[in-house]
């Protein structure tokens, strides 16, 4: 089990990861995505392939955008997930932001996802973005907390409708 405020470590993920990012990917279901676009049906050097894509910028296709998604590890444990998106369409632009993060439950409340979210504001930034867009439901509050330790500011709380929950709106400068 990672220490509190472990070392954290994000990477593409590779041929060798297949087995615990589906696992993973199976264990959030229902909660978060962990692996964005992967099925049963899909062959995961496919899949690497797609993301490999994704990250130069090939064959993005309608209204994707360049975007990384990135293990994260402790000690070669795989503890949790970041997506990274350089630009934004306009689903991005209001409601999912340019990143977004999970981290197994067993692997909670030890200062993880609040790294894991640092470290992704640094590639953000070195891959061109300025200002850095998070959005979070309003209800989590672990996810809210983890933005506001990382210096997000709140620029909004948008109401629930009948198509979505309430949801927190945070820059970083
Ligand atoms: C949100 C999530 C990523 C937080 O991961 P984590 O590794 O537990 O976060 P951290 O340990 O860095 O916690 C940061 C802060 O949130 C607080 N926190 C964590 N879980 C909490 C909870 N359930 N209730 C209240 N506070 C909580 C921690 O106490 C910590 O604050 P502190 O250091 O001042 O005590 C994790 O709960 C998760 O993966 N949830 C499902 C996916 C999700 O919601 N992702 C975010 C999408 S926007």
């Amino acid at each position: 089990m990672p220490a509190r405020n472990a070392v954290v470590h994000l990477r593409p993920f590779n041929e060798n990861d297949q087995a615990a990012a589906i696992a993973a990917h199976r264990e959030m279901e229902g909660e978060f995505t962990f692996l964005f676009n992967w099925s049963d049906d899909v062959d995961w050097s496919d899949y690497l392939e797609r993301l490999e894509k994704d990250r130069s910028g090939t064959d993005l296709g309608e209204d994707r955008v360049r975007a990384t998604l990135l293990g994260a590890q402790c000690d070669g444990v795989l503890v949790g997930r970041v997506s990274i998106r350089f630009e934004l369409n306009d689903f991005l632009a209001w409601r999912g932001g340019h990143i977004g993060y999970g981290v197994l439950e067993r692997y909670r409340r030890r200062g993880l996802a609040t790294n894991i979210l640092g470290q992704a504001l640094n590639i953000a930034r070195e891959n061109g973005v300025q200002r850095v867009l998070v959005t979070c439901d309003d209800r989590n509050v672990a996810s809210a907390r983890v933005i506001e330790r990382c210096g997000g500011v709140l620029e909004q709380v948008v109401a629930a409708d009948s198509t979505d929950v309430a949801f927190r709106r945070y820059w970083f400068d």
